[in-house]
């Protein structure tokens, strides 16, 4: 076990690096030479890269693929995705094209307010606290001019601010709730600053209009939600029944009645729910990386959203209706296509251009739609194949590498287990006897 260290942020990386080695690592002279591997021989990247984040000694890959095929509100596009789950890709891309023929994904963003909190507590009369708020508020807002002018120009800003009183779920607690609008940014830090100027106006006015009383103002604290029930997006795909061809051996009628089943199965029972809605994150998760979003801010966010019947449910829907069949997804998304890292990563900006340079409306659209086709890709498998035959086949390059395959051991395996099973011992089994 290493000794506490102080200090450690201000080691070169060198240091830290001999540091990992003394301490954890075994004096391995190999930590260096995998680190410095996987270091970007481009200084100016790299720069880019350390500058993200305190204590980085080197980077970390993950795939950066792409999905052609996309027809979302009639426009074509091609997705970019950071994944290192083998099947997500390869489903996401036939569920594309199955829908591309259909007519594609529609899509539409629901509503677009964004909402900061200031929490804190207050001894006194609430009505005298509701009067300091209405007769402060035009000040409570001006102290925020000099960070929303821009935002305003933009279309941006704050939209409206109210009082709401806790004080029966927690004693003395009131909230500041801030609406907002945050144009083509996810707008984390916009909000956060307002949120603090507000809330140091609000203690400033606050001790002198209270002084008379002897209330206080107490501030807890001032932080935007990642919940974001008011900044929503649908996307749906639908098509006749009898589209439905050429889907695994099984009939039109059949494979809707079945879908319907399953997505229906998913409105019920939580552990079917978590694991269908999961599904649907694989696509989105792997965009908002390709698009330098904040994954973990949206996850927080939709899962909240698919407890707010006070049970968790999953989040998209399956229809059958006459002869059309439908499904559709609708959930909260606080993206952003401007600001963050957006204007630094080379391949977020890359990957911003492959989408035709999106609004964060647009980007909502696409996102909803991409969550969708990978939703309908999962449980399309599920209910005919099986999730493992298409999952097992690109795991097999993984086992195959894993067991150090050559060339003509991969292109072998890759008939020899078309009808085999797949697995680490039957892979190693394989190369054993193929030498
Ligand atoms: C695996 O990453 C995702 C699935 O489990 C989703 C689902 O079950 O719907 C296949």
């Amino acid at each position: 076990m290493p000794n506490k260290i102080i200090g450690f942020s201000k080691l070169s990386r060198v240091e830290k690096i001999d540091w990992l080695n003394k301490n954890i690592l075994d004096n391995s002279h190999q930590v260096k030479l995998i680190l410095d591997k996987y270091l970007n021989s481009n200084k100016d990247i790299q720069a880019i890269h350390d500058s993200f984040s305190e204590n980085s000694i080197s980077n970390f890959y993950l795939p950066y693929s792409v999905s052609p095929n996309f027809l979302i509100n009639d426009k074509i596009y091609t997705i970019p995705l950071v994944t290192e789950e083998s099947s997500v890709v390869a489903a996401l891309s036939n569920a594309a094209k199955f829908w591309f023929d259909k007519g594609g994904f529609k899509t539409e963003v629901k509503s677009f307010t964004k909402k900061g909190q200031i929490h804190f507590s207050f001894d006194g009369d609430k009505n005298i606290l509701e009067e300091f708020i209405k007769i402060n508020k035009k000040e409570i807002l001006k102290s925020t001019d000099i960070i929303t002018k821009n935002m305003k120009k933009r279309g941006g800003g704050i939209s409206s601010i109210q009082l709401i009183d806790k004080t029966d779920e927690l004693k003395s607690y009131f909230q500041l709730s801030v609406d907002f609008n945050t144009s083509d940014s996810m707008g984390a830090n916009f909000i956060n600053s307002c949120l603090e100027s507000m809330s140091k106006k609000i203690k400033e006015l606050s001790d002198q209009y209270f002084k008379k009383n002897n209330y206080s103002i107490n501030i807890i604290m001032s932080i935007l939600s990642n919940y974001t029930p008011d900044c929503i997006v649908e996307s749906y795909a639908e098509c006749d029944i009898n589209d439905l061809v050429d889907i695994a051996n099984i009939e039109p009628k059949e494979f809707a009645k079945k879908m319907k089943y399953a997505f229906d199965i998913a409105k019920i029972d939580i552990s079917r729910a978590v694991t269908h809605n999961k599904g649907i994150m694989n696509g989105i998760d792997a965009i908002l990386i390709a698009t330098g979003n904040d994954f973990r801010a949206v996850e927080a966010g939709i899962h909240a959203y698919a407890s707010s019947n006070s049970k968790y449910q999953s989040l998209s829907e399956c229809s059958i209706s006459g002869n059309k069949f439908r499904l559709s997804l609708k959930i909260p998304l606080s993206i952003g296509t401007v600001g963050g890292i957006t204007d630094l990563h080379p391949l977020v900006k890359l990957s911003l251009q492959i989408l035709d340079n999106p609004s964060s409306k647009d980007l909502m659209c696409i996102i909803a739609s991409v969550g969708l086709a990978q939703n309908f890709a999962a449980v399309k498998s599920l209910i005919t194949s099986g999730i493992q035959q298409g999952h097992m086949k690109m795991h097999l390059i993984n086992l195959l590498i894993k067991n150090k395959a050559n060339k003509d051991q991969i292109k072998k395996a890759k008939k020899y287990f078309l009808d085999k099973e797949i697995n680490n011992s039957s892979v190693s089994e394989f190369i054993k006897s193929n030498k």
